[in-house]
């Protein structure tokens, strides 16, 4: 376990060492010291893993971290496209508490967080403890200990390090949102009907604007970038679990992707609210569904193959009877751990809820731009009020 600790340090540090590379500057384009990030599995970069850390084996993080890097993929999400995009390290999860630096910004986005506080947290049931309220309230408290630094002893010498961002760092960063899923995810496991969950999406919505006012008014913060939430009809976990679900032309369970279009869509008009309440303020919608939606219907044309089928997983017509990590036993009675697919690099799914690295990577290329923004803005101007 301790070698373990050990050796993903080392990797963080090494890919901190690649990932900063010179900063081009350009008076174009924004120029963030610290991305602060809230949201769910979708940019967890280790919160989830640190607080309850028997959670992710291999083969997760096969691809990039070469081992569990806490990240539900087989390597790098949006999240980390968007910090390298900027010259940035890794997020470091606000969670994590082994020789973990802040300067850059914190993740404070856990696996299976709500924007609501959830019916039944982990390990009572399948959410969260720190659902938005309380990322909000860790963010509160890393402002707090802003600059704050510590001391460490190498041989003779002391050395005092800062490991939280300079004060004036919280109203330079970048605040990006990826929330939302596991609340309407919550109402379709739970027994409530496809039009009782939708009937909820204005509730979640209110909740996350009173969020983002007081991440707002705490932080300083003036650059937010906020993803809407994904197609969820179109992942196994709810394919092999609502089989009956009515299928769209791609294949995906129409019901539920109209609930998650419902919810961006009063998503969208509450960013619209936000922009008109604090107009200095830069703040753009981003539509993740349908970047996330081309790789459904147009699979061979970005190079993907079986969309709708997990890399990861066993059994079934999604390869989700058996989830990724899990064991079975065969038809022939072997005992098999079920792992990787042999081209997870041409694979949408990787493991039944979430997506793989490439898959990954072309959503960040794609909302990047700035053609899935609202106002059409491209990330790299994420901090201009104009366009
Ligand atoms: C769902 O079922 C639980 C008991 O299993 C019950 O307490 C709850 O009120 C039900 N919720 C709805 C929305 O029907
Ligand atoms: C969700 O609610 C909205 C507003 O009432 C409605 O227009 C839409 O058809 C509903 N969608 C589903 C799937 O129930
Ligand atoms: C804004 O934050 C300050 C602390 O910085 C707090 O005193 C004030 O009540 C907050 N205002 C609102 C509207 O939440
Ligand atoms: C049993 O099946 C697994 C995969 O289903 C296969 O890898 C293995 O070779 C089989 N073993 C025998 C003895 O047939
Ligand atoms: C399903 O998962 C298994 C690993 O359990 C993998 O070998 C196989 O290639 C996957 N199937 C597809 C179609 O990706």
């Amino acid at each position: 376990m301790n070698k373990k600790c050990v050796v993903s340090l080392c990797i963080a540090l090494w890919c901190v060492t690649i990932t900063i590379g010179p900063v081009f500057g350009s008076e174009e384009e924004c120029d963030f010291p610290a991305i602060f990030n809230f949201g769910d599995s979708n940019s967890d970069t280790g919160g989830l893993a640190s607080a309850f850390p028997a959670f992710l084996n291999p083969p997760y993080g096969d691809t990039f971290f070469g081992e569990p890097s806490g990240r539900f993929s087989d390597g790098r999400l949006i999240i980390d496209f968007i910090a390298e995009s900027f010259q940035l390290p890794y997020l470091s999860a606000y969670l994590d508490s082994i020789g973990t630096s802040y300067i850059h910004g914190a993740n404070f986005a856990t696996s299976a967080s709500t924007i609501r506080l959830p019916n039944r947290i982990i390990p009572g049931g399948g959410f969260s403890p720190f659902f938005l309220d309380i990322q909000y309230t860790q963010l509160v408290r890393l402002k707090s200990k802003s600059s704050s630094t510590t001391t460490r002893k190498t041989g003779k010498s002391e050395k005092r390090l800062r490991l939280t961002p300079k004060e004036e760092d919280f109203k330079k960063a970048l605040y990006t949102f990826d929330i939302g899923q596991n609340d309407l995810g919550q109402g379709f496991f739970g027994n409530m009907s496809i039009q009782e969950v939708n009937a909820t999406a204005p509730d979640i919505v209110n909740t996350f604007s009173n969020n983002f006012k007081n991440i707002y008014n705490i932080s300083g913060g003036k650059s937010f970038w906020i993803h809407n939430t994904g197609p969820i009809g179109c992942l196994p976990y709810i394919l092999e679990n609502f089989q009956s679900a009515e299928r769209d032309e791609v294949g995906c369970a129409k019901p539920f992707n109209e609930v998650a279009q419902y919810f961006n869509h009063v998503l969208k008009q509450a960013v619209a609210q936000l922009r008109n309440d604090f107009p200095s303020a830069s703040i753009t919608y981003v539509d993740v569904y349908s970047a996330k939606y081309s790789l459904f219907t147009h699979p061979e044309k970005y190079g993907f193959e079986q969309p709708l089928v997990a890399c990861c997983g066993y059994g079934g017509k999604y390869n989700y009877s058996v989830g990724c990590g899990g064991t079975t036993t065969t038809v022939n009675g072997t005992q098999i751990t079920v792992g990787s697919c042999r081209r997870p690099f041409v694979k949408v799914n990787w493991d039944g809820i979430h997506y793989t690295e490439a898959a990954n990577k072309h959503v960040f290329d794609k909302i990047s731009t700035g053609a899935f923004s609202h106002p059409p803005r491209p990330l790299k101007r994420a901090c201009y009020n104009s366009y």
